[in-house]
């Protein structure tokens, strides 16, 4: 069964409170309680993991103990190398999640180290772009049902 990562960065922990005229009110939690029901339907193996530290992202993606990744790195994704560079040394491939489209936003937002190397970026569906990212990686990757 293919095992996938969602990797959740900074302040994402606030979902459901914070700016929800930009990110919506569900909590993390609802988001992860619904991907793992669609996981399960599509035969996907799924973990979460949020942090609001760096190291702690990059530690966790050091683990290697899954076959593709879901990341939405929020604000690390206009700002860290040291994210982009676990990204790439682990040579596991990942889709790029967020809530909001980035490039419509701000200018410091424009900038994303991780796009170029992402398998796909899902932008601007709210919490619906995780759903798309799941069954994306189910028939790219395999799941083991429909
Ligand atoms: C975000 C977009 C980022 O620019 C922002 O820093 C976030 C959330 C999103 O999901 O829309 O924290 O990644």
């Amino acid at each position: 069964m293919t095992r996938v990562l969602v990797l959740q960065g900074p302040n994402l922990n606030l979902l459901g409170t914070r700016e929800p005229e930009i990110y919506g009110r569900e909590t993390l939690d609802e988001i992860h309680a619904g991907l793992a029901l669609r996981a399960a339907e599509l035969g996907l193996d799924v973990v979460a993991f949020q942090s609001n530290h760096e190291g702690d992202l990059i530690d966790r993606l050091h683990v290697r103990d899954f076959d593709v990744a879901i990341v939405n790195a929020a604000g690390l994704t206009h700002t860290s190398v040291a994210l982009r560079d676990a990204l790439l040394a682990i040579q596991r491939p990942f889709l790029e999640v967020h809530l909001s489209d980035p490039s419509t936003r701000e200018a410091f937002r424009h900038v994303n180290f991780l796009s170029d190397i992402a398998v796909r970026s899902i932008v601007g569906l709210g919490s619906r772009g995780y759903h798309l990212a799941l069954e994306d990686i189910a028939q790219r990757f395999g799941g083991t049902r429909g």
